[in-house]
Parts: C-alpha cells; structure tokens; sequence
C-alpha cells in the first residue's frame, strides 16, 4: 500500500482532501437531532441517541474512521445482505431464489404477505431473510451452522470485531409474534425448505444473525468486501463469489433500505442495507465500504443522520471520484 502511495496509484488517489471532506460531513451531521432510537426491546432503546460513527475501507485498504466507531452494536437487518451472500455463494442463486423472489415489497419490511407465486419478495424483508437463514447449512446443527456463518462474517471483516449479544438476542426472541406470525404464513404456503423441520430452530437462527455485534470499523470493512467484489482489502481473501456478490448489490440497491429504498436509490444511487440499531451499509463499487452507525431512526427506520450523510455525500463528494 505504502508504494502504491507514494506513486498515488490508490483509487481515491487525493485521500487527504477526500478524508477532509468526509470529517466535514461527518460533523455537519452530529448536529442532526432528527428521529427517535428503536424502542421494542429495552436493549436497543437504551442505545444513545447521540452516538455517531462513520468509517470508510477502500478497495486497496486505506482506512478513515471517524466518531464513536469502538463502540459494539448489532448488525440487525444488516446481517440480511450478508446472510443472502453466504448462501448464494454456498448454493447458486438459482436454488436460492426457487424460494425468494428478486422484488421490492412496496410493503413494510415485516408485513405478513408474498409475492404472486407464493414466494417472499426478496431477501431483505423478514420473510425473504428468514427463509435465506433456513437454507444456510440447514443439513448440519444449529450450533455448526451457527458458527459457520459467525466464521464466514469474521473472513468478511478481514478478522476485525465480530461479536454476539446474548440479551438482544433473548430480548429479541421474547418479542417474537410477528416474526412467527410471518413464519406459519410462509409454512402454511411451503416456504421452508424441507430441512426446516422447527420454526422455533429456523427463528431463533435469524435472530441470533441479528445479534451479531460488529462496530463501524469492522462493518466497513465487511462493506469493503462486497465493494471488492468478494475480496476482503485486508486480507485478500476470497470470502463471497463473484456472482452472489454483484447480485446482493442490486437486491441493496433496490430493496436495503426499506420503504425508502426508491427514494434512497434516486437520492444516492449507491447499493446500502440499514437496520434498527442504526446501523447501515453502503457500498460504492470498485471503490470502498462505507458505515455509518448512529441509532436514532426516521419513520420508515432507517438512521436519520445515515441517510443525511449519504445524501451529501453524493451530492457533494461524487466529483472526488472523477
Ligand atoms: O426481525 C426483527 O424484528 C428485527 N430483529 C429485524 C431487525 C431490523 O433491523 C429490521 N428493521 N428495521
């Protein structure tokens, strides 16, 4: 890297200037007041509202982090994209998607419905992602499959911060109705793969997922992954294939940020995943991984101060990369 440096050979040749603009943006929107933190389990409301992080991982391992991005948070919906790159690298996206379709809901991301053919819309509703989870190395036990995704997301993160909070995860399963709801729907409609012999195994597995806990410097290089087609920047290894990869950005880009994933493709044209702890992902291809973490929500629950960033970013740093 040092080299490639020095011959400003790096693919945000200019860092120090870009670096400048990112800290200024950051520090526009700590001053966002905006949205209010997750409230249905006391694990994520206890959260700080005034917690803000943003770090950025380049495809050739340059690194600018900035705000509270130690602190340990759960990846929540975030783990939706990841989970989909797993096992579409495990199994091809044709087994992947006979059970999950490729389109957005225009429904709420927790809302008990599937498409025309009986199929959840896609991977990044809870529909789609429960089903995702139950095709994970559903042949082998829950804590062998378990540990195979925690060890895929550590390869991801180029072995940085990958951890697990069990009280979010036990919260999360006390708080289960609709997620169970939604799963004797997709049950009742031959959903499942015929491995998935409990739903209470097939729940528990996806809420485990998102109680994984990262922080904004390990998810952005988690986020740098997918940017590099696969590759983790830190580590060179291969971690997801290079089709699954291009395809979980477009399922991002037209379905990661809920409701408002037409208007966030239109604002910021970049493929990005949030989730309720505020957390959220975008990814500008060939180019870097970025996080943004900070926990208080707009009303279709994405973060405020996420999404205010991401918009100027675009608007005003787009021609840093011409
Ligand atoms: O399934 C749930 O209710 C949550 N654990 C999903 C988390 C999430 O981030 C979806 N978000 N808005």
């Amino acid at each position: 890297i040092v080299s490639r440096a020095l011959q400003t050979d790096m693919v945000i040749p200019n860092w120090i200037t870009f670096v400048d603009k990112i800290r200024s943006l950051y520090q526009e929107c700590k001053e966002i007041r905006d949205g209010q933190v997750a409230t249905y389990i006391p694990q994520l409301a206890r959260m700080s509202p005034d917690l803000w992080a943003v770090s950025l991982c380049t495809v050739d391992g340059q690194r600018a982090s900035f705000g509270d991005v130690k602190n340990h948070f759960c990846v929540q919906s975030v783990s939706k994209a990841f989970n989909y790159a797993i096992v579409a690298s495990d199994l091809g996206a044709d087994v992947v998607h006979s059970y999950v379709g490729q389109e957005p809901s225009g429904r709420l991301f927790n809302e008990i419905c599937l498409d025309s053919t009986n199929k959840p819309h896609n991977p990044m509703v809870n529909s789609g992602a429960i089903v995702i989870t139950s095709l994970i190395k559903n042949k082998i036990n829950m804590a062998d499959r378990f540990d195979y995704v925690l060890n895929q997301y550590r390869k991801i993160a180029g072995n940085e911060y990958i951890g697990f909070n069990n009280a979010t995860f036990l919260s999360e399963r006390a708080t289960a109705d609709r997620n169970y709801a939604l799963s004797y729907f997709m049950k009742e409609n031959r959903c499942f793969p015929k491995e998935t012999e409990s739903l209470t195994d097939a729940l528990d597995f996806y809420f485990q997922l998102c109680s994984v806990e990262v922080t904004c410097e390990s998810l952005a290089v988690m986020a740098s992954t997918l940017a590099n087609g696969g590759v983790c920047p830190i580590t060179n290894e291969t971690c997801v294939a290079p089709n699954p990869c291009r395809d979980v950005l477009s399922l991002m880009y037209s379905c990661g940020m809920y409701d408002a994933s037409g208007q966030f493709s239109f604002n910021v044209g970049l493929p990005a995943k949030s989730g309720v702890s505020g957390a959220m992902i975008v990814v500008v291809p060939n180019v870097m991984g970025i996080c943004l973490f900070s926990p208080p929500l707009d009303t279709l629950g994405n973060s405020c101060r996420g999404v205010a960033f991401c918009k100027s970013f675009f608007q005003k740093l787009v021609s840093t990369f011409n």
